[in-house]
């Protein structure tokens, strides 16, 4: 059912499992396997954004008061401006990332992979951890 406990569990699942596939894309390209980063990371791109639009949907379009009581436990509110400060800028530089990546610009592409390593890094510490 379409609860804000249970949207909000499913994406801490998605968080986790998608740094598994980052994680995995990094040893590829330790190894020298750049095609394999390249797949790995496209498909990461896509299941980022698949869960993020049908978080909206969900929230905005099928169910807008979803989070509404859910967001008046003490703190939610604070942790929630936390995550978005981590979530949103990982979630602009994606399609930098995959297009200076395709691209071989990579001076580009590892500029915004450090800026990407942090975004990414305080997403799933705030995601996973302070919201409720
Ligand atoms: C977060 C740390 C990351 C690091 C350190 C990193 C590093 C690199 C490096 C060194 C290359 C080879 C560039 C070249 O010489 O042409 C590369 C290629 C690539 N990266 Fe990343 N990357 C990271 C994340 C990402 C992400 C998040 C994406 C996609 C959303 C991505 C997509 C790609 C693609 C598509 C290629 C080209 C693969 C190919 O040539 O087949 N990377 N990356």
């Amino acid at each position: 059912v379409l609860t804000a406990a249970n949207v909000i569990g499913a994406l801490k699942i998605a968080v986790l499992v998608a740094t598994c596939l980052l994680l995995a894309s990094l040893t590829a390209l330790l190894r020298g396997n750049i095609k394999l980063h390249g797949r790995i990371n496209f498909v990461f791109f896509v299941a980022t954004l698949t869960a993020l639009l049908a978080l909206e949907v969900a929230a905005r379009l099928i169910q807008p008061d979803l989070f509404h009581e859910y967001f008046q436990q003490p703190g939610a509110e604070a942790a929630l401006a936390m995550h978005l400060g981590f979530s949103l800028p990982a979630a602009l530089l994606l399609p930098f990332m995959l297009y200076t990546g395709l691209k071989h610009k990579r001076r580009a592409h590892l500029a915004l992979a450090a800026a990407f390593g942090i975004f990414w890094t305080g997403t799933v510490v705030t995601g996973v951890f302070f919201l409720p």
